[in-house]
């Protein structure tokens, strides 16, 4: 965790004096409305560009060194030259200039901005960054998902900003009155459509193990650490459909959502328990660990 520190200076009282939400591009704080950027930005283009989402309760920061070595390998699985410790501050700034005592920064960093759009990116490129911090509410929320084939790519280990997979099939769940969806692929589950999966059953808890395939979720790998040291052994492991069909309960996990019980998934037959003394017993040890009042 990191606490916010205070800062003092023009830019800031014009930041301070700003309506609503807070962001900064390429360096300079700005009104979110009043950015302007170029068509022939490569994440608008080609959607060449890596993101965070960074929580922070109470003022401070959760897992921030992680999310900033997640941006990190990000950039470099996607040879973006970016320079991570400006960034860093940025962040740590939007969050203190905000005032905001909950909620998560968004972070974005694209290759640049081309002369002219072409797949090869030109070697002269410049990394173009564009944040922006808003309030949120780390409630409880229980999910009622869609199970869905992942039709994504094969580097999903790589936060991009590239999410068309993600969008089509949250999107198709939601006409189903869905509030995300579990994928798998050849019969394997892989991960949420913003988020990671775990499951209990026979009173063992499972998520999938880490492949290209999967976000290295923070919040997966806070639980799975804070769990142990409470003596909760998490498996990870190939989690088939059928596994996850005879679960006794199912949750997902984000940083924006924390421990979010499933109660239904559409189509299965299901008798998910969003109480489980297991998962009751997770969520307490990550609350604790993370989101004390
Ligand atoms: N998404 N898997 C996917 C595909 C995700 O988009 C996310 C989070 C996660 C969970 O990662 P973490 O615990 O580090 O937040 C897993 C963020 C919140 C988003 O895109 O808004």
């Amino acid at each position: 965790m990191v606490f916010i520190c205070s800062l003092g200076n023009e830019l800031i009282w014009n930041f301070l004096s700003m309506d609503q939400i807070h962001a900064i591009y390429n360096g300079n704080f700005d009104n979110l409305e009043d950015i302007k950027v170029s068509p022939l930005s490569r994440a608008y283009t080609f959607s060449d560009s890596v993101y965070e989402v960074i929580p922070f309760f109470n003022n401070e920061v959760i897992a921030f060194n992680r999310h900033i070595e997640r941006l990190q390998y990000s950039c470099r699985s996607m040879n973006i030259d970016a320079n991570i410790d400006k960034s860093s501050k940025e962040i740590l700034q939007l969050i203190s200039l905000s005032k905001i005592k909950d909620g998560y920064v968004y972070y974005q960093i694209s290759r640049g901005v081309d002369p002219i759009r072409s797949h090869m990116y030109s070697s002269k490129l410049h990394a173009e960054t564009f944040g922006y911090v808003t309030s949120h509410k780390f409630e409880e929320q229980t999910l009622k998902v869609a199970l869905c084939e992942d039709i994504r790519w094969q580097r999903c280990d790589i936060k991009s900003t590239s999410l068309l997979g993600n969008v089509l099939s949250m999107n198709e769940a939601k006409d189903q009155a869905c509030d995300e969806v579990i994928m798998y692929k050849e019969n394997k589950i892989t991960e949420g459509g913003a988020s990671n999966v775990f499951f209990i059953k026979n009173n063992r808890i499972f998520t999938p193990s880490l492949s290209s395939n999967i976000l290295p979720g923070i919040t997966r790998e806070l639980l799975i650490s804070e769990a142990a040291k409470h003596e909760v052994k998490i498996m990870e492991q190939d989690c088939s459909l059928d596994d996850l069909v005879k679960a006794e309960s199912v949750w997902l996990t984000s940083s924006t959502k924390g421990l979010a019980p499933v109660s239904e998934i559409v189509n299965q037959n299901l008798n998910l328990d969003v109480s489980h003394p297991l998962f009751r017993k997770c969520q307490n040890i990550f609350k604790d660990a993370y989101f004390k009042e």
